[in-house]
């Protein structure tokens, strides 16, 4: 189909999630999210850089009174079983006995996301629950339930809507496959 694809500096790269399908699912993610912290004060959290987009659209289709601040973790991988995470950026708001929400962009292995929320459970939350946009197949390493989930997919690797390729492709206004 045509509108599968976007060429992009000539590139042609096939579209996994259009914009306008994201659109919709981040609205009915904000409103179940709505729903379950009503009357409550969380902090949503995004997870730099990838989560930026997903972040932004997500907290303002969450009709209710939010608190925003930002973590950033960086991933080294050597090889498979020895990626190590370490903390970038810490949370500049104080989360003790705080609603804390979560939000990634893609959970591939889990091994990000297991070490911020050891991290962040060590500040003592009152609660901390996840949102992801994608999460991939095998990401269970991470050992925590993802409650909010755009989509489950696949190994393949992508790119747009906040996920780089070498610092690339950020900006793409879909999540697209990558494919070199
Ligand atoms: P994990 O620690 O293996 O779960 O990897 C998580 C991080 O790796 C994500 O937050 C992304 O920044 C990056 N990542 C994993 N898979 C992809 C992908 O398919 N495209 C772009 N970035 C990815």
């Amino acid at each position: 189909m045509k509108n599968d694809i976007l060429n992009y500096n000539n590139i042609p790269f096939k579209t996994l999630f259009a914009r306008e399908r994201i659109e919709a699912r981040v609205k009915e993610m904000g409103l179940q999210i709505a729903q379950d912290y009503t009357d409550k004060d969380p902090v949503v959290v995004c997870i730099l850089r990838g989560g930026v987009y997903f972040f932004s659209d997500l907290t303002k289709e969450i009709p209710i009174s939010l608190e925003l601040d930002f973590i950033q973790a960086k991933s080294y991988i050597g090889t498979e079983s020895s990626g190590t995470v370490e903390l970038i950026k810490d949370l500049d708001s104080d989360i003790k006995d705080r609603d804390v929400l979560l939000v990634e962009d893609i959970v591939d292995t889990g091994r990000t996301l297991k070490f911020l929320i050891s991290h962040i459970l060590s500040k003592k939350p009152k609660s901390l629950e996840v949102a992801s946009l994608l999460f991939k197949e095998g990401g269970d390493a991470v050992g925590y339930p993802i409650k909010y989930v755009g989509w489950n997919i696949g190994k393949e690797f992508v790119i747009g809507y906040g996920l780089d390729y070498d610092g690339k492709f950020r900006n793409l206004p879909g999540v697209f496959l990558y494919s070199e």
